[in-house]
């Protein structure tokens, strides 16, 4: 069963009050564009794209935090918001919504207001949904937007659960923390919410907090406060006040990127290990490709608000549907050529490409599956032609983690000039600076994008 599913969810946000000029002309920012993906139970979703893509405004979209302009979310087996909306050309000019008050009131200055229908707590209080009245109509803004009127700009699902009904937990980028509560209070605080509203069992509450504190390895600083705490400590704070009502699922917004390097890699480790025990399906923002693999079970790629791919990391590494997202995901050569008859030319040899198109192309490989030799492989395995071999000149040499990065450089009349790395095994002869090199990529390794639009040939 899916825990979460968006279906073609389109999001534009509300121009700004200065910007006068966009709000005579309508003009609204997107957001998100046509997304859609499906998140399993028990998996680890990873949303990895650059800056501005739209990673946070999905996150914000599931919380309930925005309410989008078309689409639908689904949060286990409930429909969580929904917009019927046939007419797709009058989306393009006309609702958008307007920006809620919700997420500030989350930030930690706001929690003194503790009264306020939307704190933090609420947002991962699982046991809320079982007094939930159920779907609304029309949509609740925050609580801090009842009795404004209502903005031209917002529109009418016909289905919208506020954020603090769904059984959805948050950990922010900036982890919100209460910082005049302790540690243990910070992730108590919204069971004991939901407990009074259900009269409920208060020693349950501690055991739960305690459970959680075990969990994320906090124990022993139940009675600190958050600004006693590490950047790491504080994450792992957030992420226990989040799991504590045992929530369908979980969203985390760039979760370690306040976090230095070493720190980041410590907590990344342990978060991985807390979800994996916890069982709980998530989604993680990351702009970092090496973190998203790291933590992923399933990898979302996002460019200019909309999902460019959806797969496991192995698939996106070895079968990326664009050079963007094959890049995105490690090191790549590439060099531009021209394809005719299925056939790529070289000053060394041509090697047949069946599934590519005629025409300019872009060829990438990744620098794991260049072999670098002094000579050139004998005449009869050319004949073959199994392999794309370039003669070029090595320029610098260093070692990298297990392997020894070379960089080469070289020229081919068909291909115009070359720049090349290859990451070779410790165990190879280190090999001289400006030694003349034969350098053969296997055609297995050769992927063809189109050279204008970026796209894979056989995709
Ligand atoms: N409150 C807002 N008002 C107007 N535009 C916004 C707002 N929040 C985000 N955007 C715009 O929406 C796009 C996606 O933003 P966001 O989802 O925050 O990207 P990311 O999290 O990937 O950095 C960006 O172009 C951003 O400028
Ligand atoms: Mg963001």
């Amino acid at each position: 069963m899916s825990a979460l599913v968006f279906d073609r969810v389109t999001h534009r946000y509300a121009p700004q009050k200065a910007d006068k000029m966009a709000i005579a002309n309508r003009q609204s920012q997107v957001g998100v564009s046509d997304v859609s993906f499906r998140i399993a139970n028990n998996t680890v979703a990873c949303l990895l794209g650059p800056s501005g893509s739209g990673k946070s405004t999905i996150i914000r979209c599931a919380a309930g935090f925005e309410q989008p302009l078309a689409g639908s979310i689904t949060l286990g087996q409930e429909t969580v918001f929904r917009v019927d909306q046939p007419d797709a050309e009058n989306t393009a000019a006309r609702p958008i919504t307007s920006p809620t008050a919700v997420p500030d009131a989350l930030s930690a200055s706001n929690v003194s207001n503790a009264s306020d229908a939307s704190s933090a707590s609420d947002i991962s209080n699982a046991s809320d949904v079982s007094d939930t009245p159920g779907k609304r109509r029309p949509p609740p803004l925050s609580s801090r937007q009842a009795g404004k009127r209502p903005s031209r700009w917002a529109i009418d699902p016909a289905v919208f659960v506020p954020p603090h009904k769904r059984q959805i937990g948050v950990v922010f980028q900036d982890y919100a923390l209460f910082p005049h509560l302790t540690v243990f209070d910070n992730v108590a605080f919204g069971l004991r919410r939901s407990l009074r509203r259900r009269d409920a069992d208060f020693p349950a509450v501690e055991a739960r907090v305690h459970a959680m504190l075990d969990l994320v390895g906090l124990q022993d600083k139940a009675k600190a406060s958050p600004g006693q705490l590490s950047g790491g400590q504080q994450q792992r704070v957030a992420l226990a006040r989040a799991l504590a009502p045992a929530p369908l699922f979980l969203l985390l917004d760039e979760p370690f990127s306040g976090l230095d390097l070493w720190t980041r890699a410590r907590v990344r480790d342990k978060t991985l290990h807390v979800l994996d025990e916890s069982q709980t399906a998530c989604l993680i923002v990351s702009h970092q490709p090496n973190e998203a693999m790291y933590m992923a079970d399933q990898l979302l790629i996002i460019d200019e608000g909309k999902i460019v791919q959806d797969s496991s990391p192995e698939h996106l590494y070895s079968a990326p549907l664009t050079l963007g997202v094959a890049s995105m995901m490690g090191e790549v050569n590439h060099f531009g050529a021209v394809i005719a008859d299925a056939t790529l030319c070289t000053d060394a040899g041509q090697v047949a490409l069946p599934h590519s198109r005629d025409g300019l192309a872009t060829i990438a490989f990744r620098p794991e599956q260049v072999t670098v030799t002094a000579n050139r492989r004998p005449e009869t395995a050319q004949q073959d032609n199994d392999t794309l071999d370039f003669c070029m000149r090595i320029t610098v040499v260093r070692h990298v983690g297990m392997h020894l990065m070379v960089h080469l450089d070289g020229h081919d009349s068909h291909c115009g000039d070359l720049h090349f790395h290859a990451l070779l095994p410790l165990s190879t002869p280190r090999p001289g600076q400006e030694e003349m090199v034969w350098v053969s990529i296997p055609r297995d390794a050769l992927t063809v994008f189109d050279g204008a639009s970026g796209q894979r040939h056989d995709a």
